[in-house]
């Protein structure tokens, strides 16, 4: 089986460059060149809804160099996704804080989600200056200006209110070895199925893909019910 919705925290990308003897922004530069090519492969495979975290709310915390070479990279790879993603009907949306993004970056965002609204095909959702407790708070509070009943409030209504409307993650998947969520999708991920590995991102290839399609399809799914008929044979 396919995942619907597939969630890759994209890191290890400052490790992998120290371990070629290169500079983070090299380690960078090499992760964004294989989204590339990973983001076609997993639309190919029929995953229909793809979310990357690229940049955490904390990871503002990073030096002023390393931040602006990241912002660089996005409006260069968001320019070249967009020409590559919307000819194949792919919506392109972002979630995250809007502050402190530069304009710049809030332009071609704007620009891109707008473009590509109405295409059916996929979804490419970037987390870009994203924490799952900044959308958590945000949504409620666009909820309490919204006047929205409590008793009008529930699992429904209030994914309305995050970022974007997407259905929750099946398969959340880590590379760099870290086995923590750093405040990614924290609404989303509530029954996702987790695959950590060690392999850091610039080396997370089609192969190492289908290794975390493997594993997901070895899992038994019970979003906490019992398979009865299974547990008496
Ligand atoms: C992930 O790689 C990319 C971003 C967080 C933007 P890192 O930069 O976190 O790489 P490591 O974890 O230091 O190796
Ligand atoms: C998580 O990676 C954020 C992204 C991949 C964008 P980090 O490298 O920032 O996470 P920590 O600091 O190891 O938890
Ligand atoms: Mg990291």
């Amino acid at each position: 089986m396919i995942p619907n919705h597939v969630g890759i925290i994209v890191d290890g990308n400052g490790r992998w460059a120290t371990k070629q003897r290169k500079s983070r922004s090299e380690g960078h530069a090499a992760g964004a060149k294989n989204l590339d090519v990973l983001c076609e492969y997993i639309f190919n495979k029929g995953v229909k809804v793809l979310s990357l975290y690229v940049f955490s709310t904390e990871n503002f915390k990073r030096s002023d160099e390393e931040v602006n070479y990241l912002m660089d990279l996005f409006v260069k790879k968001f320019k070249q996704d967009f020409k590559k993603f919307s000819k194949k009907g792919i919506k392109i949306v972002f979630s995250g804080r809007r502050e402190p993004l530069r304009k710049e970056i809030l332009d071609i965002i704007d620009d891109i989600t707008l473009k590509t609204q109405d295409n059916d095909k996929g979804i490419l959702n970037f987390c870009l200056n994203y924490g799952g407790h900044a959308e958590i708070i945000d949504a409620c509070k666009k909820i309490i200006k919204d006047n929205i009943a409590v008793e009008q409030l529930d699992d429904m209504m209030f994914a309305k209110y995050l970022y974007n409307d997407l259905p929750n993650l099946d398969l959340l998947i880590r590379t760099g070895g870290e086995l923590r969520i750093s405040n990614f999708m924290l609404w989303q991920v509530a029954y996702a199925e987790f695959y950590f590995t060690d392999t850091l991102f610039p080396d997370f290839k089609k192969e190492e893909f289908d290794k975390a399609l493997e594993s997901f399809n070895k899992r038994e799914r019970r979003f906490g019910g019992i398979n009865y008929e299974k547990k008496n044979n």
